[in-house]
């Protein structure tokens, strides 16, 4: 029988996260049944939408007080009650914020880590986050070659991947927008984009239009309130928005929305929100224009992880203090 660790939802947060929120508990696992795995994490996700959902209903309900908090995770398989699994696979199951979790083998995906890439890239650009980015850019925005874009929170897990798509697929101006110089000097080093901009330094507007004295077409949002504001200012005659997040809101209560909502009319502009969970079906198109550039490193897939299971509400506030680059995982 094995003792699985886990951080379980014990108080729901009142305004800021706190590490008082979850408690380490452990729970003996119970023995698989029919069709089930034992896996052992590699590593788990953390998540933007989590905030919102330790306090309230979103699109998925709130987190059980209680319970682990729920999280994919990539991880080993130990034991196995189900037909077609081994021990030692590698698998992408929702095994949430513990080190052991026994999983249905029907939730669970089979990955198989092609040389170079680690598990956990399946938690990053050929997971959720890739792929939102891809849907955000292609399906939602339609962007084309030749468009001039901008991607807000450019330097995190979705934002690097949508920027450096925009690149990959022949935009003429990629502009990124973080918190701080580093981050800034990270998306025209590493990333290559062709503009960078500090939102944390301030006069945001005047940044945007200083690298971008034409305007944009695109917008890919990530964080809404002001960001979203700025870019109606700046979105040219039939420019798109994709709303995929509005991470400067998460855990607040509502605040005014953007004052310049006519210019949508005058320019006639296209904002549209979508979830990446309606586009699913759309994993063959979207592993075909970026596997191949995650396997010849034109992408590059940043991770902070931080270690230890107890150390997974920093994780969860380094989404909002910015104290990590690319994606934040946790290796319990
Ligand atoms: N629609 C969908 O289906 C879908 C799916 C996945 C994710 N999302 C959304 O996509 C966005 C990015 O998610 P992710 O997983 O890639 O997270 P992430 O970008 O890796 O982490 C969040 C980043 O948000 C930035 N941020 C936090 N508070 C901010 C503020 N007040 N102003 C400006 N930037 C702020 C921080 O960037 P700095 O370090 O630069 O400060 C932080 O690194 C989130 O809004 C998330 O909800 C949507």
């Amino acid at each position: 029988m094995v003792t699985a660790r886990e951080l379980v939802l014990s108080r729901r947060p009142q305004g800021r996260i706190e590490p008082g929120c979850f408690t380490l508990v452990e729970r003996k696992l119970p023995a698989l049944s029919q069709g089930q795995l034992l896996v052992r994490a590699d590593c788990f996700s953390v998540d933007p939408s989590m905030i919102p959902r330790l306090s309230v209903d979103t699109y998925a309900a709130a987190f059980d007080l209680g319970a682990a908090v729920e999280a994919r995770a990539v991880g080993r398989v130990v034991q196995s009650r189900a037909d077609g699994w081994s021990e030692g696979d590698w698998a992408l199951c929702w095994g949430g914020w513990r080190d052991y979790a026994v999983v249905d083998a029907s939730e669970g995906i089979r990955i198989q880590p092609r040389s170079g890439l680690p598990p956990h890239t399946w938690l990053h650009v050929l997971g959720v986050p890739g792929l939102t980015a891809y849907i955000g850019l292609v399906d939602v925005a339609r962007m084309q070659p030749g468009d001039r874009v901008w991607v807000s929170a450019a330097a995190g897990a979705v934002g690097s991947v949508a920027a450096q798509l925009a690149k990959a697929r022949g935009a003429s101006l990629v502009i990124g927008s973080a918190g701080g110089a580093e981050k800034a000097r990270y998306l025209t080093g590493t990333l290559g984009l062709d503009a960078a901009v500090d939102y944390r330094a301030g006069h945001l507007a005047e940044q945007l239009r200083g690298a971008a004295p034409e305007g944009i077409d695109i917008y890919f949002d990530n964080v809404g309130g002001g960001h979203l504001e700025a870019a109606i200012d700046l979105l040219r005659t039939g420019g798109r928005a994709a709303i995929c997040g509005m991470i400067s809101g998460y855990g607040k209560p509502p605040g005014p929305g953007p004052g310049n909502l006519t210019q949508l009319i005058i320019k006639r502009l296209r904002l549209e929100g979508f979830l990446v969970l309606d586009h699913l079906h759309r994993r063959a198109a979207f592993e075909e224009a970026v596997l191949p550039l995650v396997e010849d490193g034109t992408l590059h897939t940043d991770v902070t992880m931080f270690d230890d299971l107890q150390s997974a509400p920093q994780a969860l506030l380094s989404l909002l203090d910015g104290a990590k680059l690319g994606k934040a995982l946790v290796r319990p």
